[in-house]
């Protein structure tokens, strides 16, 4: 199969489980329109997000790379009305326009940007520890580890920690890819395959977003 048909595939059952969402399109357009790129999970992956918070009771939220606010949006949906999301974004145009993507949402309530901060920076100054339900990392995929044990410290046992980009059309695998952000990532599941606190998988997409896929660790 090609890219098209992963798109067309994705649209199939995007049109008979997700709903149209205007506040969800119009993030997508206006952060496609301000320059920030085709780079937010695809609808489907942003609704799973929205189901594990459900599914956990997520009440706190930590996301690192903001970008447009899409995926906040989605995880900012599934939380209960005292709930909250911490978001951390290092671009501060990036923030702007992922405000008024969260403004229009009327999800400005629930999720809290952290301007001009770069996660490595913004996560130490988190917590207490355990005070997180659900952590999803989406930035420089070079910092992954770091983020990642971070993330960990800040998730309750039972709590889940999301990376975004696991796969990269299976260039993470490929060690002929010395690319920072393969590297990146493949130190974070170096570290996984001995770290006993947390079980983790990776899941492959196919979909609006090419080929990549989500890593989900959960919190021993
Ligand atoms: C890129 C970053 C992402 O987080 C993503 O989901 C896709 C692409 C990028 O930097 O190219
Ligand atoms: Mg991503």
């Amino acid at each position: 199969t090609t890219y098209d048909d992963w798109v067309r595939s994705d649209k199939f059952h995007n049109d008979h489980l997700l709903p149209h969402d205007a506040a969800l399109e119009f993030a997508l357009e206006n952060s496609i329109k301000s320059g920030l790129g085709m780079i937010a999970v695809s609808r489907a992956q942003g609704k799973l997000l929205n189901l594990l918070a459900k599914s956990i009771r997520a009440r706190k939220i930590v996301e690192v790379g903001t970008l447009g606010g899409y995926a906040a949006i989605w995880m900012a949906k599934a939380l209960p009305a005292d709930g909250e999301l911490i978001t951390i974004e290092i671009s501060e145009e990036t923030v702007k326009i992922a405000r008024e993507n969260i403004e229009n949402a009327g999800l400005s309530g629930k999720i809290k940007v952290i301007i001009h901060g770069a996660g490595i920076d913004v996560l130490p100054t988190l917590g207490p520890d355990e005070s997180f339900d659900l952590a999803f990392l989406d930035a420089d995929k070079e910092s992954n580890l770091e983020y990642f044990k971070e993330a960990k410290r800040l998730v309750r046992k039972g709590g889940v920690v999301i990376v975004d980009n696991a796969v990269r059309n299976a260039k993470v695998a490929n060690l002929a890819d010395t690319s920072p952000s393969a590297e990146g990532m493949r130190r974070l599941l170096a570290y996984l395959k001995t770290d006993t606190s947390v079980e983790a998988t990776t899941i492959g997409t196919a979909g609006e977003q090419g080929y990549d896929g989500f890593l989900y660790a959960y919190k021993l």
